[in-house]
């Protein structure tokens, strides 16, 4: 994070007009600073992007987020000139993206990048491996190769196993998974990935997330990342745009936007990333996994693994017991091998769209949580340590960067 690389993508004063004219009226009225909301209403144009300038450097992770509208796609669509831009330049590896064309267009995009979008479509009729090795195809490169890149890829998103599975077979997360392989075998050195992560329920959105950091912690791509949700923005953002209204608002690093907004609208966008306030237990939350009937204490002590617990449930599956490790040990050490010995039934329950400040105060017993159902049914188990470190990590970036600012 704190290398700076030199300039691999910069945008340069690009807008961007949609409709009949662009370079007309409504590109002089943006010009001269006129809001997108008044540039639509007198010309009947829209402003897509105004005054857009921004540089990433080789080896960042660029975060651009705003909310619905305000611009990112249009961005990220000008590098690789998807949208031809209306004013300005966009400048990638010292090509001059607006003068490419026909062959050269088409060499620069499948050389330079890899994209990964929302809905990533993946050929149903291929299996993975094929699926992966698309882009090498297209390079004309032989199979064999091919098929090598593929497994490469596909083991850095640690899908190495379903390379013959048919995609169809593969859940949500793991498609989305192989769309990044698919963006990784060619090797590019630029990744655009346009809210790649956001159609993932949130468990697996943060293991994506982690997983895509880790990796990069290897092959240190440049990628251009857009998002319309700041958390996670600020999670994977080495720096983050944020964009409002087709303009950029403010581009620092996360812990600029956090402690210096630099408007209005983005402090108020920073106070919702009070974790407490916006997280929710399902989003932090694990497979309840349950203890099943007739476990002996060893057995059930071992099966916690790195669990702080797990519960027991009666035949409806609500839960009526709970083991956590410290008691099942202290048990098995009096001799016990009976489960019933180390349960305790002092534990608390919570639903799935409680926040994590609602049980903030539970979990500072240090026993999980039962996430329950309306019917009362264990649906999840929440862990007291992953409660805290959700919460403590906005506030460990604003310490660190107070202590590396002020000390
Ligand atoms: N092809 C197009 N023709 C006309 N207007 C467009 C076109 N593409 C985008 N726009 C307009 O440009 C503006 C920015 O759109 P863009 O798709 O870049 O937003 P976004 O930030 O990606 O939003 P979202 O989060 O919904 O994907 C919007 O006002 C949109 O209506
Ligand atoms: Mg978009």
């Amino acid at each position: 994070m704190t290398e700076q690389g030199e300039e691999i993508i910069r945008l340069d004063e690009v807008y961007k007009i949609f409709g009949p004219q662009p370079r007309g009226r409504a590109l002089t009225l943006a010009k001269s600073g006129v809001h997108k909301n008044e540039v639509q209403r007198q010309s009947g144009h829209v402003v897509g992007l105004t005054d857009v300038s921004f540089s990433i450097k080789k080896g960042e992770i660029f975060v651009v987020m705003g909310l619905s509208g305000s611009g990112k796609s249009t961005a990220i669509r000008t590098v690789n000139k998807l949208h031809d831009v209306t004013h300005g330049q966009v400048i990638v590896d010292g090509t001059d993206v607006q003068k490419l064309d026909g062959t050269a267009l088409q060499a620069f995009r499948r050389e330079k990048m890899g994209m990964v979008f929302q809905h990533f479509a993946l050929f149903p009729h291929r299996n993975v491996i094929d699926n992966v090795g698309y882009g090498l195809k297209v390079q004309k490169v032989d199979k064999e190769q091919r098929d090598e890149a593929a497994l490469r890829a596909l083991s850095l998103v640690g899908l190495q196993a379903y390379a013959h599975n048919a995609t169809s077979e593969l859940s949500g997360g793991m498609q989305q998974r192989v769309g990044l392989a698919r963006a990784l075998a060619t090797d590019p050195d630029i990744l655009l990935m346009d809210e790649a992560f956001s159609a993932l329920d949130p468990l697996i959105r943060r293991q994506m997330q982690d997983e895509m950091m880790e990796i990069q912690g290897e092959l240190h791509k440049t990628i251009l990342f857009i998002t319309h949700d700041l958390n996670e923005a600020l999670r994977i953002g080495d720096r983050v745009c944020i964009m409002k209204d087709g303009a950029v608002v403010q581009i620092g690093t996360p812990e600029e936007i956090l402690t210096k907004p630099a408007t209005g609208y983005v402090a108020e966008f920073v106070q919702d990333v009070d974790q407490g306030r916006v997280i929710q237990v399902h989003e932090i939350m694990v497979e309840p996994r349950p203890i099943s009937s007739g476990t002996s204490l060893g057995d059930a002590i071992s099966g916690l693994g790195d669990r702080a617990g797990a519960f027991v449930v009666d035949s409806e599956g609500r839960p009526t017991d709970i083991l956590t490790a410290p008691d099942g040990i202290r048990a098995a050490g009096m001799g016990s091998s009976d489960l019933a010995a180390g349960l305790r039934q002092d534990f608390e329950k919570t639903s799935r769209n409680a926040t994590l400040n609602d049980v903030y105060a539970a979990a500072g017993r240090g026993l999980p949580i039962a996430v329950v159902d309306d019917a009362g049914a264990l649906i999840g188990n929440l862990d007291p340590r992953h409660i805290m470190e959700e919460m403590g990590r906005v506030e460990s970036l604003i310490d660190d960067f107070e202590r590396e600012t002020f000390m």
